[in-house]
């Protein structure tokens, strides 16, 4: 049996939906990140810090198994989603991928228009029975991203010729059009200017009442904002796991609160 190495603080939860036990990656042999032990809660935003190249995306990809893209990639250890092992045998990763949602640092809108961007993945998992029901969908998770009011009246233009934070919308109504149960952003914020990003973290704050988001950030300030928990990597190790006010006024962790206090990063 491998040791079981646990973060400082509170890394599990109550009624988790996702469960990350021993979880190491590995690329081309090189180990990345190792021993990770965290749960993701429901209806909680779960924030990753951490500085560069300390292993925040890597950890983030496996969660819905987007590193099975990644030649030379080796993920070890258990993951499940509401008890289902989503390594295990017969998953199909593309039903998996639609209830783990993926939102991506630079906006990546499809090129189609605004209504086929968001009705693609309900056609393709066959979600809807009809054109009218299709269309609700559509114009229910552009509400719920808060594009609808900006975007109803040119649907069939290309997604495309938005701008940077509506396009990042759009890609959040996007993954929310298939109902995910979880829904992963790896610095969602970096590309888009002020105003976008505080639109942005609003939506986060809403989409927790029915998702669970994992979000890693560089900015802080951003963890703090918009997360309940927030975990802090450091070279490949997650260090502290704990309630994010508490993380950002009494870290437990010498490196954590170096971090924190700007000491690197
Ligand atoms: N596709 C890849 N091939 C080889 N090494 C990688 C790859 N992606 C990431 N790494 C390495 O894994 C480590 C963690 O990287 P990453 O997860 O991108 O960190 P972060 O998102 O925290 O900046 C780094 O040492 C990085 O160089
Ligand atoms: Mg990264």
């Amino acid at each position: 049996m491998e040791e079981q190495r646990l973060p400082v603080g509170q890394p599990f939860v109550e009624s988790p939906r996702m469960t990350c036990r021993n979880v190491g990656v590995y690329y081309d042999g090189k180990s990345a990140i190792r021993h990770v032990n965290i749960d993701v809660g429901r209806n909680e935003v779960l924030a990753m810090i951490g500085p560069s190249g300390c292993g925040k995306t890597t950890f983030l990809r496996c969660l819905n198994r987007m590193n099975d893209t990644v030649a030379g990639c080796r993920v070890e250890g258990s993951i499940l989603l509401d008890g289902m092992d989503i390594y295990g045998k017969s998953v199909d990763v593309v039903p998996l991928r639609a209830r783990i949602g993926m939102v991506f640092q630079k906006p990546n809108p499809f090129p189609k228009s605004i209504y086929d961007n968001v009705a693609y993945g309900p056609r393709i998992h066959g979600l809807t029975t009809s054109a009218a029901e299709l269309d609700e969908v559509v114009e229910n998770s552009l509400r719920r991203a808060g594009l609808w009011e900006e975007v109803k009246d040119r649907l069939q233009q290309p997604g495309t010729g938005l701008s940077g934070g509506q396009q990042q919308r759009l890609c959040i109504a996007r993954a929310i059009a298939v109902s995910p149960e979880v829904i992963l952003m790896d610095e969602p914020c970096s590309a888009l200017d002020p105003i976008a990003t505080a639109k942005i973290e609003e939506l986060i704050a809403e989409l927790r009442e029915q998702f669970s988001i994992v979000i890693v950030t560089h900015a802080m300030q951003q963890a703090s904002r918009v997360s309940q928990r927030t975990a802090y990597f450091h070279l490949g190790d997650l260090m502290e796991v704990g309630a994010t006010t508490r993380i950002f006024t009494n870290p437990r962790h010498k490196l954590t609160e170096d971090y924190i206090t700007g000491r690197f990063g």
